[in-house]
């Protein structure tokens, strides 16, 4: 395998590899890429029902950068499978550590579930653009809504708007209450929070959606934020528009990379009136809801 990189000019990098009989040739963006490649101690872990873990990872200069809505992609193993790092929100962080809370959903997490305090893991970021807050308001009311895993960067997201003294509520959704394992976190740290099962066994029983449908009966907040499964975003999407409430969704994507250089991980985005296919990584995981082309 051979690996040249053509040119290194103030904004691409232009890399081609060249691997038996088959070329790639890559182009990605300086400005997107000014992340950090760095081995973390895990100095904490945290586990719900064997299905939900934390764990605190030890990077100053990561925790320092990071803002709500950004990812880490994770080395889950030294061995060549699972190949692909995963990418995981950040969850909250202070000066020294970043947090990042997942499900065992597959074969990456549930290698990694199996990590334990002061082990260490290579870990690469901080990536994509975030949620935007920098133009929020003291006025405003603001809901975040997180479906399953999707509360990871919420909860990050919360502390920040808190710190600007916006007023916020938390509608939080999943399948049943050992899908809600952060919501006493919330509450501990004075967030209101609505929680919705589908079985009913915590909270109202449907899905967050339609609490939060029946809360818009009440009260229309000015923004909203939220993370969770696709058919889950959609439906916010289509009720930001009936209710002209803007909103900003974070998306997933099974990612290559994680930085813009495999092009694994598009989705249809709107662009004033144009349509193009966008690098979830690199433009995202962060979009409008009213620029989201859903299929
Ligand atoms: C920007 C971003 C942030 C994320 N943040 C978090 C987080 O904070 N916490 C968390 O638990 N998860 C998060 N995810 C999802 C997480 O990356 C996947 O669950 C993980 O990669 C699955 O890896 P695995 O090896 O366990 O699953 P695999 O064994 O690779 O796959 C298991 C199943 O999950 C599907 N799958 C794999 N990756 C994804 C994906 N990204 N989206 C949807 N389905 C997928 C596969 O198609 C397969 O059906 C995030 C994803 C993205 C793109
Ligand atoms: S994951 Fe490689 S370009 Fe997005």
């Amino acid at each position: 395998m051979k690996i040249l990189i053509i040119s290194k000019r103030l904004i691409y990098v232009k890399v081609f590899i060249a691997l038996k009989n088959q070329f790639w040739y890559f182009k990605f963006s300086i400005k997107s890429s000014m992340f950090i490649n760095q081995t973390a101690l895990i100095n904490k872990k945290e586990s719900w029902d064997n299905h939900y873990f934390l764990l605190s990872l030890e990077s100053h200069e990561i925790a320092r950068e990071s803002k709500p809505g950004q990812f880490l992609m994770v080395r889950i193993t030294n061995s060549p499978y699972p190949l692909l790092r995963r990418p995981f929100s950040i969850h909250a962080k202070d000066k020294r550590n970043i947090e990042i809370l997942f499900q065992d959903s597959g074969i990456g997490t549930s290698l990694l579930s199996k990590k334990r305090q002061g082990e260490k893991l290579e870990i690469l970021g901080p990536l994509g653009k975030g949620f935007h807050i920098e133009d929020k308001s003291k006025k405003e009311n603001i809901s975040l809504i997180g479906g399953g895993r999707g509360i990871a960067p919420l909860y990050f997201l919360a502390l920040e708007l808190i710190k600007k003294n916006l007023n916020i509520k938390v509608f939080y959704g999943g399948k049943s209450s050992k899908d809600l394992p952060v919501a006493p976190k919330f509450k501990k740290d004075n967030i209101t929070t609505l929680c919705s099962t589908e079985d009913g066994s915590k909270g109202f029983k449907g899905l967050i959606t339609e609490l939060f449908e029946k809360e818009l009966e009440k009260n229309i907040p000015s923004f909203i934020y939220a993370c969770g499964p696709q058919d889950m975003l959609k439906k916010i999407s289509e009720i930001s528009i009936t209710h002209h409430i803007p909103a900003e969704l974070s998306l997933e994507s099974i990612m290559g990379c994680g930085f813009g250089a495999c092009w694994g991980c598009v989705k249809k985005i709107k662009r004033g009136k144009q349509t193009g296919w966008y690098k979830i990584c690199e433009e995202g995981p962060v979009f409008p809801a009213k620029d989201i082309v859903w299929d």
